[in-house]
C-alpha cells in the first residue's frame, strides 16, 4: 500500500502529541518537520526520528516528499499556515479549530476546493472508534431519538496573560480552543440548533474564561455544553434517547462508553486506542488519499465553516473580538 509522506508545521504540544499518534500507522511515514526556528526543528526531529528538518513553514511547504501536512499552530495563524501550504501544493490537516471565524475558514475551504486538494479540521474526537460505535448505535435507534446531551470541556489552569489559552492575539478562551469538542459532538448527532442562549464570563484579557451554551432544536431537543479554562468540570458526554442513554467519559478522547438501556439493562465497551487516540484521523486521512478524495464524510469542510459561523455567532453576543478581526 502507498505509504502517505506527512510533514509537521510547528513544534509544539500538540505537534508532539500528532508524531506520537503517527508512530503507530504502518503505511504513513513522518518524513520532515518545519519550525520557525531551526533548533526547534533539528530538536523535535531528533525526538521523533524525522529526516527532514526545515527552519522555516516555507520550506515545509516545499519539500517535494511530502504529501500532507499537519498544521498544528495557534489558532490566529491556521488561516495563513492553510494557504500556504495549499498554494504548496500540499494536502492539510489543520488543528481544531479550524481558523479564528467563519471567513477564514471559508476562503480556505475554496482555495482547497479550487486547487483540488484535501483539507479536513483535525477534530480527532470524530475519529475514535467509540465514536464510529456511537454514531452506528445512533443510527439503527439503538437509545431512540436523541432528546438531551449534555458534554463539558472545562479545565482550571493557571492565569498566565502571555499564554495562548489567555492572550488574545494568540486567540485565547475557552470557547475556541476546547468548546468546539462539546459543540462539534452535539452537531455530529443533533445537527445544527435553532437557538442558542449562553452565559459567558470574560476575564482580565478579555477572552472567554467559562461559558454555559444551551442549544435548542425544533423537534424539542436540547443541548447543554459548556468550557472553562479556569474552572474543573468531568469531561463528560450524556447522550439521552427516548430509550435508553449514552454516557462517555472524558468523552474528546474517549476509549470507553456505557449503554445503559430503559430497563436497565448497562453494558460498557472498551475502546483501547492504538496509542494515544490521535492515530485515527491520520489513518483516516491515508484512506482517503488514497481514495482519492478531498474532503471527509466524518468531518465535512461545510460543517466545520458552519460550527465557526455558530461560534461566531456567539463570540458576538458577548462582544468577542480577536485582534486579528480588527
Ligand atoms: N487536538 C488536541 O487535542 C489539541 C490539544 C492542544 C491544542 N490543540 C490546538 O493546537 C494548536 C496549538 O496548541 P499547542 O497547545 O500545541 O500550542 P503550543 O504548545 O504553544 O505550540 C504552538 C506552536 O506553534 C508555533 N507557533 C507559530 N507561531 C506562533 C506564535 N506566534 N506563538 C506561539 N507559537 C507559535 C510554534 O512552533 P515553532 O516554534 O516550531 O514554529 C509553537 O511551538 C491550537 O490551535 C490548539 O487549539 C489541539
Amino acid at each position: 500500500m502507498q505509504k502517505i509522506r506527512w510533514g509537521i508545521l510547528s513544534t509544539g504540544f500538540i505537534a508532539g502529541q500528532f508524531a506520537r499518534g503517527l508512530s503507530v500507522i504502518a503505511d504513513a511515514e513522518l518524513v520532515a518537520v518545519g519550525s520557525r526556528t531551526q533548533a526547534s526543528a533539528d530538536a523535535f526531529g531528533a525526538e521523533f526520528n524525522i529526516p527532514k528538518r526545515h527552519a522555516s513553514y516555507e520550506a515545509l511547504a516545499h519539500d517535494p516528499e511530502v504529501d500532507v501536512i499537519y498544521i498544528g499552530t495557534p489558532h490566529p495563524m491556521h488561516h495563513e499556515n492553510i494557504t500556504l501550504c495549499l498554494n504548496a501544493g500540499k494536502h492539510v490537516l489543520c488543528e481544531k479549530p479550524f481558523t479564528i471565524n467563519a471567513h477564514q475558514a471559508r476562503e480556505v475551504v475554496a482555495l482547497a476546493r479550487e486547487k483540488n486538494l484535501f483539507l479536513m479540521e483535525a477534530m480527532w474526537t470524530r475519529f475514535l472508534p467509540v465514536m464510529a460505535q456511537v454514531r452506528a448505535w445512533l443510527a439503527e435507534g439503538k437509545i431512540g431519538a436523541v432528546q438531551m446531551i449534555k458534554a463539558d470541556f472545562c479545565f482550571r489552569t493557571d492565569f498566565d496573560a502571555q499564554h495562548r489559552l489567555f492572550n488574545p492575539d494568540l486567540g485565547g478562551g475557552a470557547l475556541l480552543d476546547v468548546g468546539i469538542y462539546p459543540i462539534s459532538l452535539t452537531a455530529m448527532i443533533l445537527g445544527l440548533p435553532q437557538t442558542i442562549q449562553s452565559h459567558v464570563h470574560l476575564g482580565a484579557t478579555g477572552v472567554d474564561e467559562q461559558n454555559a451554551l444551551l442549544f435548542g432544536y425544533s423537534n424539542g431537543a436540547a443541548a447543554l455544553l459548556s468550557s472553562a479554562v479556569r474552572t474543573q468540570l468531568p469531561y463528560d458526554a450524556l447522550i439521552v434517547g427516548e430509550n435508553g442513554h449514552l454516557y462517555i467519559p472524558d468523552f474528546f478522547k474517549a476509549e470507553r462508553v456505557t449503554l445503559t438501556l430503559a430497563g436497565g439493562n448497562v453494558q460498557t465497551f472498551e475502546f483501547p486506542h492504538k496509542k494515544n487516540g490521535y492515530e485515527y484521523q491520520a489513518i483516516a486521512i491515508g484512506d482517503y488519499l488514497r481514495a482519492g478524495k478531498q474532503e471527509s464524510d466524518i468531518m465535512p469542510l461545510d460543517e466545520t465553516i458552519a460550527l465557526m459561523q455558530l461560534m461566531d455567532s456567539i463570540r458576538a453576543e458577548w462582544g468577542l473580538v480577536y485582534p486579528v478581526e480588527k
